[in-house]
């Protein structure tokens, strides 16, 4: 009696652990989908700006629907399924269909896959014999403050040529004398331009703007599903908005706990001494008086954007890094082995997903991939003593 008594209670108490387990996980599971840590905006914004940023934050956390325009093809419903860590507007948690990919003998220009429709299922079929390149989600914070960094301070450390000999060139990507200083090859502009674009590519959602104004993709096919609602779908001013909200978000800021430590400066002087410096430039000035964005008109004088002293680690230049990154895919000017120097702030909240197409899971990983033109620094990198590769790397981990 006493015995089954006993067993019963086990089973009892058993019973409720794995209730108590279910319900913390169905909970975490919610949470996970909920819990997305608020976007932080710059620094001193004005009571107008900070309202101009929640509003852009709305349309950039809304997931679109078909009768808002979303589709007929579409990789994501809302820029925050791809743009969310550590916080709203960072990098993504993977490629969610980002691959771009070129159709034989049709030269390296990059199209996107879309692996999404409005009538449900995969919208396009590769061609048989495509070329992929997969492309990482980066993050968006601070991007308001590297686009407005003077062009002329950018262009002051190309040196197409090798002038100086040092092995390390880097060749700004220019479009009608304008230089381009956005996406993983350098083929966008300006965060307006990479706006419209990513509205109407990742999305499906057009713009009155000349060149974003029509559906990407082949809408002869079934598979797309039909839109019913006037084209086009988006004003330019939901455009800005998203624009300012993107421009106004805060750089990621930098672990300072472990500024004053010994190894972590250590790390510092080496990242100065193995040139990579050179490349990922650790301190840029944005521009002091107000300008304007490539593609649009409207002026930009926010003044938290204005004269700021920042920290990139880039340069904003294209360089080839030699064939193991050459995926034979291009995007703009680049060739398929040039890529833009990514900037090193935030590298810290990055767990994974390194390079242009997220193959290295480490900044060590990541630097055994440089070759071509960081050859030398990366085989400077190997020579070293391990207590030195060490203290470099605990130095990335304070970005
Ligand atoms: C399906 C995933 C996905 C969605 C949705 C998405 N993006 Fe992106 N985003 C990417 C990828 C991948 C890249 C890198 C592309 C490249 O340069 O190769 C990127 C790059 C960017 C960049 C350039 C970053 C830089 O460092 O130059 C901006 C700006 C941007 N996205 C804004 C947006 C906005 C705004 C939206 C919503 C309209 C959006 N993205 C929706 C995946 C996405
Ligand atoms: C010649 C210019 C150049 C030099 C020198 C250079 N890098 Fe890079 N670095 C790049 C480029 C370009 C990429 C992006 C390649 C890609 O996306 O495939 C990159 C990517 C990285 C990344 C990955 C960042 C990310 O967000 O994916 C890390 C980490 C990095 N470099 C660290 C270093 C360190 C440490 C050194 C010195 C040992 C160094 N780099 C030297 C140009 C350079």
């Amino acid at each position: 009696m006493i015995q089954t008594y006993g067993r019963l209670s086990l089973l009892l108490v058993m019973t409720l652990a794995v209730l108590v387990v279910m319900t913390r996980l169905g909970h975490t599971a919610i949470q996970a989908k909920e819990d997305r840590e608020p976007p932080v905006p710059l620094a001193g914004l004005a009571t107008d700006e900070q309202a101009r940023f929640e509003e852009g934050r709305k349309l950039f956390e809304l997931p679109f629907a078909p009768r808002e325009g979303l589709g007929p093809a579409f990789n994501a419903r809302a820029c925050a399924a791809c743009h969310h860590i550590p916080t709203i507007g960072g990098h993504g948690p993977g490629y969610r269909g980002n691959i771009r990919y070129t159709e034989n003998d049709q030269g390296p220009a990059g199209k996107l896959f879309h692996d999404r429709s409005i009538a449900g299922g995969p919208a396009e079929t590769l061609p048989a014999n495509a070329l992929l390149s997969k492309r990482r989600p980066p993050a968006l914070l601070g991007l308001g403050l590297v686009e407005a960094i003077p062009e002329e301070a950018i262009l002051a450390r190309a040196d197409p040529d090798d002038r100086d000999g040092d092995g390390i060139r880097g060749r700004p990507a220019m479009r009608d004398g304008h230089l381009l200083r956005f996406g993983s090859q350098s083929h966008v502009g300006s965060l307006f331009e990479f706006v419209a674009d990513a509205l109407r590519q990742e999305m499906g959602l057009t713009s009155p703007l000349q060149g974003f104004d029509r559906e990407p993709g082949n809408l002869e096919l079934p598979a797309f599903g039909k839109k019913h609602i006037p084209e086009p779908n988006l004003s330019v001013d939901a455009i800005r908005k998203i624009v300012d909200f993107v421009a106004q978000l805060a750089p990621p800021p930098r672990d300072t706990s472990l500024i004053g430590d010994a190894q972590v400066a250590r790390g510092e002087r080496l990242f100065g001494e193995l040139d990579c410096a050179k490349c990922h430039v650790p301190a840029f000035r944005s521009r002091s008086t107000p300008f304007t964005r490539l593609g649009d008109e409207a002026t930009v004088a926010v003044s938290a954007l204005l004269g700021q002293e920042i920290a990139p680690y880039s340069d904003f230049l294209l360089h080839d890094l030699g064939p193991s990154l050459n995926d034979g895919i291009a995007l703009g000017v680049a060739k398929p082995s040039e890529y833009r120097t990514p900037p090193l702030w935030g590298l810290r909240f990055h767990k994974n997903l390194l390079l242009h197409d997220g193959r290295a899971n480490s900044p060590e990983q990541a630097i055994l991939y440089h070759g071509g033109e960081a050859a030398r620094s990366r085989n400077r990198f190997l020579k070293l003593p391990a207590e030195d590769r060490q203290a470099l790397i605990e130095f990335l981990k304070t970005l």
